[in-house]
């Protein structure tokens, strides 16, 4: 397993759509492999393929970091999803306030079906069908939106999405100053 480096917005890779996954095969599993190991070290919940640079509809999640449990260890619970799908959404919706490890610090409360079905290939290459409700159902919705380049800014209104764009872009600059 290796670790890969986060894409940090605004960057043009995480705007691309990812493109179907034709077959898991060791490729696709190495990658998912590769997403847990950098998201738990992130440490995050969720992660995309765009995210680190790769154009494949894959996400990783692992909510179960988020639940009071004491030893986190036994109770992870990683998720891999090639070709994730809703094909259902409950007509309430949840608010969470969400972050994302492509734009460190910064959180806003976005609305989103509180309950779906999803459909995806599994690190066997088996189709799949799950419920998520709540926080995975969140976490789910967000991860596939980075597969169609949208990121959680872009569900809240264009003026708070370019103060956070344009307060990363400046840490950017001095982050590469810095190392350069
Ligand atoms: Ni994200």
């Amino acid at each position: 397993m290796a670790l890969l480096s986060i894409i940090i917005a605004p960057d043009p890779r995480l705007k691309i759509i990812a493109e179907p996954v034709e077959q898991v095969d060791y490729e696709i599993r190495q990658l998912m492999d590769d997403m847990l190991e950098t998201m738990y070290n992130a440490p995050g919940i969720g992660l995309a393929g765009p995210q680190v640079g790769s154009t494949k509809r894959v996400i990783v999640l692992d909510v179960h970091k988020d639940d009071e449990a004491e030893d986190s260890e036994s109770t992870a619970n990683p998720i891999r999803m090639a070709n994730p799908e809703i094909i259902g959404v409950s007509d309430y919706d949840r608010t969470h306030d969400e972050g994302c490890l492509s734009l460190p610090e910064y959180y806003a409360e976005i609305d989103r079906p509180d309950t779906i079905r999803v459909r995806y290939l599994d690190e066997n290459n088996e189709t799949q069908e799950i419920d998520a409700n709540e926080l995975l159902a969140t976490c789910i919705q967000h991860e596939i939106d980075h597969l169609d380049g949208i990121l959680f800014v872009d569900h809240i209104t264009a003026l708070k999405r370019n103060i956070i764009l344009r307060k990363l872009t400046k840490m950017k600059k001095q982050t590469e100053r810095k190392s350069a």
